[in-house]
């Protein structure tokens, strides 16, 4: 059907005076006496535009009234009042009527009453707008990376190997419970690929091998994870970045991290204006601002012992205990980022025993090269490291965590045929939405959440 974005009306002064076809959703319509108006928006921009019908005119406009309807309008584009433009419609089209019962009848829902609808929640601002900045966000991480002479690598979803090796995948089978199989080993040995397989964690593992050939590559895909945990901070299926750099050292990885958050936050406070006025309006004060400051400041280091040390002198009362060689709970990294230093941090150098076996161990033996992005209001939203790139010292890490060596030849091989320092880091890409937009449950972030007991 021959028609125009709303979006190209609203920014092209050209279409001023001109007739055009245009189509969408009606938001809001008002009748008075002798005029009638809609509402329209049809996704392509945050703003509606308004049709004036003119009743004198004996257009048939009553089946269009109801909200949530769908019309094709053809009009003329005149200036509004308050300097935007309007249409003056001449003709109206409902091509989908929309009953009483239709949810979305209010001006503002909950998000938790939205998140009952996601087939229907997109057609609200919010979603409007999240999709819009994750949209920009995506195109701006592939075209940082592009220009930088990475290649994209696509990386398996179904995987024989678990990366993060914390016990969190999904597994990928045809078969049925049956009570014949003799062991676990012999049910796996008749599954689809003869062994066991699962969903991936995480690229990371394959994009090291391609790393080894390509030099700078990254990903950009979904990961799955089995976690129980329903916090606002975890899906079950979430997208995820990762870059992996041959001959890349931990200041590198830092540097990489920093140069490449910034950017794509410069991209979406420039191409995304109305959107991220609306999110400082109606989700955070002073979101742009925030940002602002973000970009134009140096982002922290601090070396996990500092951190400990940090927060043991806080006087602070925090639910999970600290003390050197815990894992930081999202409670402390939100107290590191946002009362220590108030702005970004990189954490690093993770006693061994809480990171995987594949980060570079360091000559005091008890850390390894490990790096944590952690931001105000969010906490986590890069994990990284330098690898352990020497076979011997890679062999013997696998062996204190009890791994299956055999799953993990091709990743060894790695280190025999012409190893080099190389790491990378995984970035969230939920989580990174949820930062730049200041939207507090990453199930908002998404169009269809997957998260622990829930599918849909
Ligand atoms: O810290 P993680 O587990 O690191 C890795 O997977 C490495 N293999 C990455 C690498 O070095 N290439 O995960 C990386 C990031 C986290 O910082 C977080 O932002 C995000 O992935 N993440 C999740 N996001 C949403 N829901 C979940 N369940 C997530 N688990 C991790
Ligand atoms: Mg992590």
């Amino acid at each position: 059907m021959q028609h125009i974005d709303l979006k190209e009306i609203f920014s092209d002064k050209s279409y001023l005076n001109q007739e055009v076809t245009v189509c969408g959703w009606v938001r809001t319509s008002r009748n008075s006496k002798t005029m009638a108006f809609l509402a329209l928006n049809d996704g392509t921009a945050l703003p509606h535009m308004q049709i004036v019908i003119d009743k004198a005119a004996g257009l048939a406009f009553e089946d269009a009234m109801p909200v949530g309807t769908s019309v094709k309008v053809i009009g003329t584009v005149v200036e509004g009042q308050n300097g935007g433009v309007e249409i003056n419609a001449r003709e109206i089209t409902v091509l989908g009527k929309c009953p009483a019962d239709y949810p979305l009848q209010k001006k503002r829902h909950t998000l938790e009453f939205l998140r009952t609808m996601p087939h229907l929640r997109g057609r609200t601002n919010t979603f409007n707008a999240v999709m819009r900045v994750r949209s920009v966000l995506a195109e701006a991480i592939h075209r940082y990376f592009q220009e930088r002479n990475y290649v994209y690598v696509n990386t398996p979803l179904i995987t024989g190997s678990d990366c993060e090796g914390a016990g969190e995948m999904f597994q990928v089978t045809t078969l049925g419970y049956a009570p014949d199989f003799k062991s676990e080993e012999d049910y796996n040995a008749h599954d689809f690929f003869g062994r066991r397989a699962g969903l991936s964690v995480s690229g990371q593992l394959e994009g090291e091998m391609a790393a080894m050939a390509m030099g700078k590559i990254y990903t950009f895909g979904p990961s799955f994870r089995a976690e129980n945990s329903n916090t606002p901070k975890h899906l079950a299926e979430f997208w995820h970045i990762e870059p992996e750099v041959a001959f890349m050292e931990l200041p590198d990885v830092i540097a990489l991290a920093e140069d490449m958050i910034k950017h794509v936050i410069r991209t979406v406070l420039d191409s995304c204006q109305d959107e991220m006025k609306f999110f400082d309006q109606h989700f955070e004060k002073g979101l742009i601002a925030r940002l602002e400051e973000l970009i134009s400041h140096e982002f922290a280091v601090c070396d996990y012992t500092e951190a400990i040390r940090l927060l043991q002198e806080s006087g602070e009362k925090f639910q999970y205990p600290v003390e050197w060689g815990c894992d930081l709970q999202t409670e402390h990294e939100r107290y590191i980022s946002e009362k220590v230093f108030n702005k970004a941090v990189f954490v690093t150098n993770y006693p061994k025993e809480i990171k995987s076996f594949y980060m570079k161990q360091n000559p005091d033996g008890k850390t390894v090269a490990a790096v944590d992005l952690l931001v105000p209001g969010v906490g986590e939203i890069i994990g990284g490291s330098e690898r352990e790139y020497d076979y011997d010292k890679l062999v013997a890490a696998m062996t204190e965590r009890n791994m299956n060596l055999d799953l993990y030849q091709d990743y060894l091989d790695l280190r025999k045929f012409g190893s080099v320092p190389h790491g990378g880091f995984g970035l969230g890409f939920e989580r990174l939405i949820m930062y730049v937009t200041g939207v507090q449950n990453i199930r908002d972030v998404i169009m269809f959440p997957r998260s622990a007991g829930y599918i849909r």
